[in-house]
């Protein structure tokens, strides 16, 4: 929008306004209310509802402010009988066909329309003609439809074009006739449930959920996604101890993600309150022997006596300790505590796809947050896939191109989808991610062959560059080798120039990557691999929190049998628990207080939903008292705030935050990373075109295009406990009849799960 600043008159005061603002915008910035349905922010515009009239002096007629762009000397009256006259007549126009139930229908109580009867409606209906009927249906194992509650504002297809990129919903029919549907009946999406979130009736609702419960049972608890590393905020509603559904709607919360959440985020949380919970902590008092329920004060007792016999016998190396980017930063924290203060090894480290370590120690530009990934000039993506994996990323680069007009770079093996989005796919050979990187950072480098693409692919993209006026935001994903990440993370002076900033936004896989990579468990000197080769022999005991990937355990399956003692904290039975000697139940995100740090760099609150279930205890209250039998306080006295105080003096990126600073999610706080103005990465770029010299210089490239939730539907350790995620790994299949939910007609047997693809999440 411009800067240059006009004046317009609403209901008789002056405003100063930027050039180019939307009256509707305006209006209600200036507090006074506009009802509407149609319009939504940042979509493109509909004007069907009508509701948003006012009257501009010198226009013949009422106008839609939704519509309107403010010009100087606007005089505008947005409260008069006429105007309520004709607002009223709309909502009477709206509700024609619209049962009047409100009692039963899934919406009651948080419903726009409902609320905007009660502000704006007639008393009496007078309508005296039957109502259109549409029975109540499924459109999949997740969106459950009421179409005879559509009143065709039509945010849910745009959301579904715009956020996702999709198209997979669509009005069908005519006139009073029309009704929102899909395409063949079924919903072969990627099942987010923004639709579900922006409808403002109970026309498109959540299948997991409805008829569980009231809104206003719920408490509603705003804290942070435990799943990708975005980091959405959502309000978690909880009932009795129990978590009955999560939602970003915007009476709630108002984070980084406004109103979106993918699939996971919306509907996997059933994991927190599922039967299969460790219920208390378990010992295998003897190899081969079973895993018996013990008492906290035994199971911590047992680890303490048996961690200090190894240590005694074998030094302090011959423990590691290993933290997961899935917990928060007070329990990896605490952990990275543990190992070096208290136990003195080497050997620490944590469970994520990859470490960040050589991108964070080179950085030469901030993070890019997602706001500026919506407003970049030009964003270049180098491997990854956000729309599976970082799906909120992907939402805000495909609005960025589609709202935004931004230029759009697809460096990848692969025809993700995001390449329909792109002025230019580079399409290169798999596994050579590397050599795009050194021909960007490397003008002399030959690298096309080893890439497969022309020099003129590359001479598109370096002109894409030097002609971006505004943001330049380059992504990275996993593909990246340590050295092209820290020669990466080192190319923002090479490309900035007056008017152009260049902002990074590398994009681990889980919700904690960077705040474990924060915490220090990703400093030390070994990788977990090479722990996992010297386990049975330099290595005699692990204390893990979660479980390993299986690409750490690939070829070393026997490594955890040959330990002399493995300790777990976890929610759930896994093949890591199978090694373990002692089980720890642990607490999940919604039964703790603590903080995730996401690709933004933004340090963001999780919030203690319901009590630990079970006997569970958050992690890092475990690793403390395991401390405090060890002999060593760390003086956190129960509370989570005290461990983050100690995180904020010791970790400089850190420094002066505290909760109070973190509590509004409509303002995330940055971790302040170092950034120099220049890095000398000549080795990292010796070590690359080593790398890339060895690459192949011809091969085949792969041409098919990964289909919707390929990595969204996996199943994983949590998505495991949610049936429908089951359903949808096995391929969506349709129903026999639509009027009763999938799961009571579908049984996912042997033959449905050949082609599931469990996940090491
Ligand atoms: S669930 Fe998501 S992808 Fe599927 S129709 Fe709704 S908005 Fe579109
Ligand atoms: S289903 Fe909901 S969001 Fe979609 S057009 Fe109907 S009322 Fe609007
Ligand atoms: S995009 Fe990531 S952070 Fe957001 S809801 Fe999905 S998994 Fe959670
Ligand atoms: S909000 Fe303006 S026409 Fe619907």
């Amino acid at each position: 929008m411009s800067t240059e600043v006009i004046k317009v008159t609403i209901n008789g005061k002056e405003f100063e306004v930027p050039k180019g603002a939307r009256l509707i915008d305006v209006c209600r910035e200036k507090a006074f209310d506009i009802p509407s349905f149609c319009y939504y922010s940042d979509l493109a515009l509909q004007a069907s509802c009508r509701m948003c009239l006012v009257r501009i002096e010198k226009m013949p007629k009422l106008q839609t402010s939704c519509t309107i762009t403010c010009t100087d000397g606007m005089i505008v009256t947005t409260q008069s009988d006429e105007i309520e006259k004709a607002q009223r007549s709309m909502l009477e126009f709206l509700l024609a066909n619209h049962p009047l139930d409100c009692p039963v229908c899934d919406r009651g109580g948080e419903c726009e329309l409902q609320e905007m009867t009660f502000d704006w409606g007639g008393l009496e209906e007078r309508f005296t003609e039957k109502k259109n009927y549409y029975p109540e249906r499924y459109l999949s194992p997740i969106v459950a439809n009421d179409p005879q509650r559509c009143i065709l504002c039509k945010r849910c297809t745009r959301v579904c074009d715009e956020w996702m990129g999709e198209d997979a919903i669509e009005a069908g029919g005519r006139g009073a006739n029309t009704v929102i549907g899909t395409y063949g009946g079924w919903l072969d999406c990627s099942q987010c449930g923004n639709c579900i979130e922006v409808c403002p009736t109970g026309t498109l609702l959540d299948g997991t959920y409805r008829h569980q419960a009231r809104p206003w049972e719920l408490a509603q608890t705003i804290t942070t996604c435990s799943f990708c590393s975005d980091g959405c905020q959502m309000s978690l509603g909880s009932r009795g101890g129990e978590v009955m559904r999560a939602v970003a709607r915007d009476r709630y919360v108002n984070g980084i993600n406004g109103e979106f959440l993918c699939i996971k985020g919306r509907f996997a949380h059933p994991f927190v309150n599922h039967e299969d919970r460790i219920r208390t902590p378990l010992i295998r008092y003897k190899k081969d022997g079973k895993l018996i329920p013990a008492t906290w004060d035994e199971a911590i007792k047992h680890v303490a006596r048996r961690l200090d016999e190894i240590v005694d016998a074998n030094g302090r190396n011959s423990l590691a300790v290993i933290g997961s980017p899935r917990i928060t930063n007070e329990a990896n924290y605490v952990l990275h505590k543990f190992a070096t203060e208290l136990v003195g090894t080497e050997n620490y480290g944590a469970t994520d796809a990859f470490s960040l370590r050589p991108f964070f120690d080179n950085l030469t530009a901030p993070l890019a947050t997602h706001r500026d990934i919506r407003y970049a000039k030009t964003i270049l993506l180098i491997g990854g896939e956000p729309e599976e994996l970082q799906p909120l990323t992907g939402r805000q680069i495909r609005q960025a191109v589609r709202n935004g007009a931004a230029k759009l770079i697809v460096v990848n093996s692969r025809k993700i989808r995001l390449v329909e989005q792109a002025l230019q796919f580079v399409h290169i050979r798999p596994g050579s991610e590397d050599a795009f990187v050194l021909a960007l950072a490397d003008k002399g480098a030959d690298s096309t062959s080893k890439l497969g693409i022309e020099g003129a692919d590359l001479e598109a993209v370096r002109q894409a560059i030097s002609e971006t006026q505004g943001d330049l935001v380059i992504m990275f994903g996993g593909e990246l080798s340590g050295a092209a990440q820290a020669v990466i993370a080192a190319l923002a002076p090479s490309l900035r120039a007056d008017g152009r900033r260049v902002l990074l936004h590398p994009l681990p896989i889980y919700n904690n990557s960077l705040g474990v990579h924060d915490m220090g468990l990703m400093n030390g000197p070994h990788s977990i691999e090479q722990m996992l080769d010297g386990a049975g022999e330099s290595i005699r005991a692990m204390y893990i929190a979660g479980r390993f990937l299986p690409q750490h355990l690939r070829g070393r399956e026997d490594a955890l049998s040959k330990l002399d003692f493995l300790v777990v904290q976890e929610l759930f039975e896994t093949d890591t628990t199978a090694f373990a000697d002692v089980v720890l139940p642990a607490a999940s995100f919604a039964e703790v207080d603590g903080t995730f740090t996401n690709n933004d760099g933004f340090v963001q609150r999780v919030r203690q939903s319901i009590p630990p279930v079970h006997q569970a205890k958050a992690d890092w209250m475990i690793t403390a008292q395991l401390a405090t039998e060890l002999q060593m306080d760390f003086g956190f006295e129960m509370s989570s705030s005290a461990v983050f105080r100690e995180i904020s003096e010791s970790i400089p990126a850190y420094s002066g935050m505290r909760y109070p600073l973190l509590k509004d999610e409509t303002n995330p706080v940055q971790a302040r990373y170092a950034v120099a103005e220049k890095r000398d990465v000549s080795e990292a770029l010796n070590s690359l075109r080593q790398t890339v010299e060895t690459l192949p210089s011809e091969g085949d490239k792969l041409a098919v295009t990964p289909d919707v939730g390929h990595e969204l539907f996996k199943i994983g350790t949590l998505t495991d406990k949610v049936p429908q995620f089951h359903l949808l790994a096995a391929g969506n299949p349709r129903p026999e009849t639509v009027r009763v939910s999938p799961l009571y007609q579908i049984t996912v047997d042997a033959e449905l799960r050949n082609g599931v693809v469990v996940s090491g999440d």
